[in-house]
């Protein structure tokens, strides 16, 4: 084939490990008992993600407070370790670690906007609780900014080719991206809770 891919966008999804069932167990008890406390972060939500719970600006360090967190951030590592070698980042004589690790909670038609994570590296996101009907989370081209002539994609275009790309939301899977990649999730449509863990993994 003479086409070669450049400059590809890669995302990593993969199940946690087979500890994910008891992990979660004990995580959904810690999220809600967090939502519970959290009076300031309940105030913040209240203001900027409406009808859902983040810890995102108030409990953003659960991995250094809760040994449940820090078991998951643990996992995690190994994760992040094989995305960066799929990236072949260069990280001799420097770490990469785990700075922000916060939690999410969306009722039914809760949204996240279309976002990205600055002054990290990489970001990923970890599910707890995933009914039936929970939003998935969706990737934007970090190109489309420059599309000028660009025609729209066919409606079976390969998905290493389509502008937007969803990655279904499933307990116990991890999902990785490089800090700059814009997402967002949808309205939710699940009738209970959804539930994940957000985090970024910065360089030093
Ligand atoms: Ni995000």
């Amino acid at each position: 084939m003479p086409v070669q891919t450049l400059f590809p966008t890669q995302v990593y999804a993969a199940p946690f490990g087979p500890q994910a069932a008891t992990l979660n167990r004990a995580l959904l008890r810690e999220c809600l008992q967090l939502r519970h406390d959290d009076r300031a972060g309940r105030a913040w939500s209240a203001r900027n993600y409406p009808g859902g719970y983040t810890s995102y600006n108030s409990r953003c360090h659960m991995q250094q407070v809760s040994p449940t967190f820090a078991a998951l951030a643990r996992g995690l590592d190994g994760h992040v370790r094989r995305f960066v070698r799929a990236l072949d980042f260069d990280l001799r004589g420097r770490r990469l670690a785990m700075t922000d690790c916060w939690v999410n909670i969306m009722r039914a038609r809760v949204v996240h906007s279309l976002h990205l994570h600055p002054l990290a590296t990489i970001s990923g996101t970890y599910y707890v609780s995933t009914p039936a009907g929970s939003a998935a989370l969706k990737f934007e081209d970090p190109r489309l900014d420059r599309y000028m002539a660009a025609p729209p994609r066919k409606p079976g275009a390969r998905r290493s080719n389509r502008a937007w790309v969803t990655l279904a939301a499933r307990a116990g899977r991890v999902v990785l991206f490089e800090s700059w990649l814009r997402h967002e999730v949808p309205p939710n449509q699940s009738s209970a809770e959804r539930v994940s863990i957000s985090f970024n993994y910065s360089w030093f």
